[in-house]
Parts: structure tokens; sequence; C-alpha cells
């Protein structure tokens, strides 16, 4: 029988009907990749810690948050998507696994620092493939000011502005201040002007940091774009991109703090501003790696490749082959597919769109939509890493009957040796069984 319960770090969560964190997930918990000395994910850490030396490097003591850290306190609507049983882990009705390091946010300002870093291990429910995983890691960093101080910030972005000229960047920024990204009503627009400033000068610099080798080398200038966005906790917000074999990659979200918040630390008398960043995508990139899953290998082959404060090329000690099997079913006779897959928690999510399918609100009854989260969930809960990507192949509705099936496709690899027909036969057969039971759909 399933325990009552979740027990961690010597307190208890008593389970309702919000808790869905499944034990694989728990697991996790305590895994501190991010801390692991010569982890390409820690080593990552290290270099942006060195690139702000003045700030204090924070890290949490646990990952689960109450709600009200991790969305009220921040400002997030009641009806914000992310904060829905389908993208996020509950422990319960009030707590929740952090899906940001901004759920960190008001403790640290309390602390009444006024520069610092924080780096953590975040959970978000989601979709399966190489650039995937329910566990990721997140470095948020702040800078604020006492408001009697914000007179120097001039003088300090005119050193950065100095130091940007001398290297080979150019910076892509079209962003304006307008009524959907503005500058705060009881902010003077010439200190949140500052602010805006020194926070693009502090990243565009961190950027170059990490991606400037090969500028610097004489190669083409690095290009860094700006784009607008909206967060609930920040205003202005923005985007920032770095252009990296071709492509735009997306690095991080930040903007100036809202006042609310620095209100809730304490610190009304201050303002400045944050970002968050992703270390995993940052990782993979900059290192070559080409599958999220590495991360989590307890391989040698993986984890002797990397020096602290050193950023190499992984050499792939050979890719094992897949292995894919597909499964179709019927959905339940009642049971309408939930909205699309999209990411809930980016910052485009901003209006609020699904309620929290508690009581499923698409059928009205305890029936839940499908959801194509719940069903990787169960994937993963069975196979762990072996599951390389679920992929929906295809889709239909019966013509007389108007029962919609589906066909996903489950591609099986293991990252250090190879798998066996029959190994992932047993493993299908076993998700099988499990999405038969919880989710209450047919075979066909
Ligand atoms: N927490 C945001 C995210 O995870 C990023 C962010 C951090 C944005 C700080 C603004 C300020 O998407």
């Amino acid at each position: 029988s399933t325990p009552k319960s979740y027990k961690y770090n010597g307190a208890t969560y008593p389970k309702d009907t919000y808790s869905n964190v499944p034990s694989s997930i728990l697991d996790k918990l305590d895994r501190n990749l991010h801390l692991m000395p010569s982890h390409p994910i820690s080593i990552l850490r290290q270099i942006v810690e060195d690139h702000f030396s003045s700030y204090q490097a924070l890290v949490p003591s646990s990952a689960v948050v109450s709600v009200h850290q991790n969305f009220d306190e921040l400002g997030f609507p009641p009806d914000h998507p992310g904060r829905s049983l389908t993208d996020s882990y509950y422990l319960n009705r009030e707590y929740m696994l952090r899906t940001h390091t901004s759920a960190h946010e008001v403790e640290s300002y309390k602390k009444g620092l006024n520069k610092w870093l924080l780096s953590a291990d975040v959970y978000r429910r989601d979709e399966i493939d190489s650039s995937h995983y329910p566990v990721f890691h997140q470095m948020e960093g702040t800078h604020i000011w006492p408001n009697t101080e914000l007179h120097t910030l001039p003088q300090l972005n005119a050193e950065l502005e100095k130091q940007l000229a001398d290297i080979p960047i150019i910076i892509e920024d079209e962003t304006t201040i307008s009524p959907t990204n503005p500058y705060q009503a009881h902010h003077d627009p010439i200190h949140a002007e500052q602010i805006t400033k020194h926070l693009k000068h502090s990243l565009n610099s961190l950027i170059f940091r990490l991606f400037g080798h090969h500028a610097k080398a004489g190669g083409e200038p690095l290009r860094v774009r700006w784009i607008e966005a909206y967060f609930p906790f920040t205003t202005p917000s923005y985007e920032v991109e770095v252009f990296w074999q071709g492509e735009w990659l997306e690095l991080l979200g930040c903007g100036v703090v809202m006042q609310k918040t620095l209100d809730q630390s304490g610190v009304s008398d201050k303002s400045g501003w944050a970002f968050g960043l992703g270390l995993e995508r940052l990782s993979m990139v900059l290192f070559s790696i080409p599958d999220i899953r590495l991360f989590w290998t307890s391989d040698s082959r993986f984890l002797s490749q990397f020096k602290q404060g050193q950023i190499t090329t992984f050499q792939p000690y050979s890719k094992y082959p897949p292995c894919y099997k597909d499964m179709s079913f019927w959905l339940h006779q009642t049971s309408p597919t939930a909205e699309e897959v999209t990411d809930h928690h980016g910052a485009s999510a901003a209006g609020g769109r699904s309620p929290l399918p508690i009581v499923d609100s698409k059928t009205g009854t305890g029936i839940k939509a499908f959801h194509e989260n719940d069903y990787c969930e169960i994937v993963r809960d069975v196979v762990g890493d072996l599951i390389e990507s679920v992929t929906l192949i295809d889709e239909f509705t019966h013509p007389k009957t108007q029962r919609k099936s589906k066909c996903y496709r489950l591609n099986y690899r293991h990252m250090d040796r190879n798998l066996s027909n029959e190994e992932v036969n047993e493993l299908q057969s076993q998700v099988q069984a499990r999405v038969v039971q919880e989710m209450g759909i047919e075979m066909r």
C-alpha cells in the first residue's frame, strides 16, 4: 500500500488530492549535481560564481518550498497555468518541489544581502526527449541597491560600458519601454533606466565570458539578442539569446525586481534586478553533451572527462543503438484530450488559461482528461533513464463511436550499454499495465 504522507528532511507532508510526486522524482532530491566537483553542471555554476565574484553564493537547504514561496509571493495569479498539476509537482496542497530558483528570492532578500547568486535543482513535469528531464538546475542572480545609493549607477554603468566596448560582441537590442513592458510606477524613470542598463551590461559580460572564446580568438564577434518578456515578478522583463552554432539559443529570463517582492522581504527601500539561468541547456551546448540523461549517469567514462574551471568538449564513448516500440490505445470514452502540451512555466505563460484539474474541469467528473505529461511520467517511473523520447506518431477519432485513439512511439536507449529486445519488451508491457490501470485507457 502507498504511504499516506511524504517524509523528507525530517518533515512529514500528509498527502491529499494534490499529491503527485512519484518515488522516481523523490530519489533525485539529494543528488545535488550542481555541487559535485567536476560535474559539468557544477563547473558552469563555478564559472558564473567566478564572474560575479563579489556576489554571495547561496545554496538552499531543501527542494521543498511552499506554494506561497513558489507562486503567491511572486505575484503569480491564482489561475496561472504553471500552477497546474500537469505541470508541477505537489507534495500536497501547501507544499511543492520548486519549479524555479525565484522561489528563494524573498527569503534571500530578507537576509539583507544586496548581491547574491543561488543555485539549485528545480522540478517540472514535462514531455520526454533528449533535452527535457523533470529535474534540472537553475541559477538565480540579483543585485539590489539601497535607494540612497542609486545615484552611483551612472558611474558603474560607464565602467561596464567601457569594458564591453573593448570586446568583440554585438548586442542586438530593439526592446523598448512600453505599456506591456513598463517601468514600475513608483520608480523614478531615471533610476529604472540605470538599473535596466546595469542588468543588461552585467549579463552581456557574463555571456561573453561563457561564449566569447571563439570571438576572442579572432572568429566572428559574439551576437547577443535581447527580447521583451513577461514574468509576474519583474518589470521591465527580458529574455536573452546568444547566437551559437548557427542558431539563437535562449539562455535566461531577467528583469527589474517588482517592488512588491522587495516589500514582502522587508526591504522596501531598495531596488534592483534579477535573472534566472538554466544550467542544463547551457552545459549541453558548451560541453557538446548530446543527451540530458548523461548528466545523471554514474559512468566514469562520462564523469572523468571534466575538470573544474574548464569547458571542454565531451568525447562520446559510444552511442548504443536505440530500440523503439509503439503503443496504441483508446482514450476513455468520456475523456477528452487535455489542452496541448506547452511549457506553462515559460515567460510566455502570462495569461490564465487552464484552471487546476483537481476534479477534472473538462469532464466535470473524477475521470481525468488524458494529458501527455501524466503518460510520460508513468513511462519514466517504470523505465527510468532508459527512455530517450516519447513521441506522438498517430492520432484519430473513430467516425462512428467518436472515440479517440493515440499512438506513441517509445524510444529506448541505454547511455552506458546495449539493451536486449527481451528487456525492452518487458519494460513496454510494464508501462502498458500501469497506464491501463492508472489512466483508464484501453490498448488497441
Ligand atoms: N524564474 C524565471 C524562470 O524560471 C526566470 C527569471 C528569474 C525571470 C528572475 C526574471 C527574474 O523562467
